[in-house]
């Protein structure tokens, strides 16, 4: 008889591959699944689950993660809502090399500085050496690499020894074990960038798994032609992609996901091996220095009003945080432009709430067989964040599916577990399955929903009661246990 170390009994299976659930028992053993379905044997443990969901841990496939997994490494914010993985490195923002990586993120995080790193293999191996509690995966960013290897990151086109720097760069990446690069078209340095020079680099990921990841260089009106964009150089490249945060920005772009589905399904058809991801609410979140970073306000990220931006985190200027900037640029007494700029000569790194998007487009896109789900959350938990960083994965399953039913649960679960993990080549990970990582969630279905709100973001969801990693209790009776044994995923070859 098989000695278990623990079996949970009585739940109700969403193995993640989308299939119906089925009532059943689950055993663990060394970290791994080791018997499902009817479990027989002795368990060192018994959990029963009667009337819970058990899941495969949820795979948060954007995040911006790179230094809060190390400066927080309990991950409270992901974990106490089902995620068990994190993709670090999106938005062209990367973990390496690290001077250029803070440079760009530190506005956005919590806290101060860490003790630094070489390289994107240097950052995997300080998360090896300190883990955090959930396992991670590492995009290169591209902004990240071109800061560092561009005398004038702000000119369009590397010299040519530049670009042999990048590619240097970026191949180190891949050597240690990337699950892609990312690009940020909107941000300061990718934003330069040429389509040829990102192909260019893409290549290097030709024939390795690798994938190219985008946040496109308009959510706008240029929304199509962005789509375009990333599939060219998907299919130039001969790289997988996944479109960021897949949305239209701004009231005028509303209903163009019709046309820009379209599009992944026309590039499917193609061949291409190209799907999105998204995060479930209307409003979204980025820097603001984003917000005018073309010197009109708004810009390049749709036609936004003063009242649609609204600060999420400004150090030193908790007074400012939850005002839009219509409201600061009254009591400022300036116009809604000089007033982004007074806010970022005082905090460069402010963090804004966009309120931007059509719930209906929302519903689109959600609904769409190449959506899966990651929460875009930014970890600057000093200020009011946007509650997606809590309450992603908890809203698409207790809100989008069970109540507004979307799609049904299991749908939900597949977009948030084996989907993902597919897409991203995690072999053993994202489906309840013999041999496989014991990446779990076990939660409450009638139950489930995110809590945060715009205002009062900070708040664990509802109805996760427990969460596994790689067979470890992370979370008991919807509390952290202080366990950290999260790993580093690195590209399967
Ligand atoms: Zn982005
Ligand atoms: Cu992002």
């Amino acid at each position: 008889m098989a000695q278990f170390d623990l079996v949970i009994r009585n739940a109700l299976l969403y193995d993640g591959s989308g299939a119906a659930p089925r009532a059943g028992d689950l055993a663990l053993e060394g970290g791994r699944i080791a018997a499902l379905g009817s479990v027989a044997g002795e368990a060192r443990r018994t959990l029963d689950a009667k009337g819970l969901a058990l899941a495969p841990g949820f795979i948060d496939v954007h995040t911006h993660d790179d230094f809060a997994v190390i400066k927080h490494p309990g991950m409270a914010f992901k974990v106490l809502g089902g995620v068990t993985t994190c993709i670090i490195g999106n938005c062209g923002f990367g973990p390496a090399p690290y001077r250029e990586a803070w440079r760009m993120a530190a506005g956005f995080q919590s806290a101060g500085e860490v003790a630094g790193w070489e390289n994107h293999q240097g950052y995997l191996a300080r998360l090896e050496r300190d883990a955090p509690s959930v396992n991670v995966a590492m995009l290169i960013g591209h902004g990240t690499v071109r800061l560092a290897s561009m005398a004038e990151p702000k000119n369009p086109a590397p010299s040519g020894a530049e670009l042999a720097k990048m590619k240097a760069l970026v191949q180190e990446g891949i050597d240690a074990g990337a699950v892609g690069m990312s690009t940020g078209l909107v941000y300061e340095p990718g934003r330069n960038a040429a389509t040829e020079e990102i192909v260019e680099l893409a290549k290097l990921m030709a024939g390795t798994g690798a994938l190219y990841a985008t946040h496109m260089r308009d959510e706008s009106l240029g929304l199509l032609d962005s789509v375009d964009e990333a599939v060219a150089i998907g299919e130039r490249a001969g790289v997988p992609v996944q479109i960021s945060h897949h949305k239209a920005s701004g009231r005028k772009a509303w209903g163009m996901v019709d046309q820009s589905l379209a599009r992944i399904d026309a590039a499917q058809r193609r061949g291409l091996d190209v799907h999105a991801d998204q995060y479930p609410y209307t409003a979204g979140s980025t820097i603001l220095s984003a917000v005018v970073a073309d010197g009109r306000f708004g810009g390049g990220l749709g036609t936004l009003t003063a009242d649609d931006v609204v600060i999420a985190a400004a150090k030193g200027h908790a007074d400012w945080e939850g005002k839009s900037i219509a409201q600061l640029a009254r009591e400022m007494q300036l116009e809604p432009l000089a007033t982004a700029h007074r806010i970022l000569e005082a905090v460069p790194g402010t963090t804004a709430v966009l309120h931007a998007m059509n719930e209906d487009d929302v519903r689109t896109v959600m609904r769409h067989p190449s959506t899966m789900i990651g929460s875009d959350g930014i970890p600057a938990l000093d200020g009011r964040p946007h509650p997606r960083l809590y309450g992603t994965f908890a809203r698409v399953l207790g809100r989008y599916a069970r109540d507004l039913g979307l799609f049904s649960i299991e749908e939900a679960v597949y977009r948030m577990t084996g989907f993902p993990a597919a897409k991203f080549g995690f072999k053993d990970r994202g489906l309840l399955r013999e041999g496989f990582a014991a990446d779990l969630v076990l939660f409450d279905p009638k139950t489930v929903i995110d809590v945060g709100t715009y205002e009062d973001p900070k708040h664990a969801p509802k109805g996760i009661a427990q969460v596994f990693v790689n067979g470890i209790p992370v979370v008991e009776d919807a509390r952290h246990t202080g366990a950290r044994p999260g790993r580093v995923l690195r590209r399967a070859g």
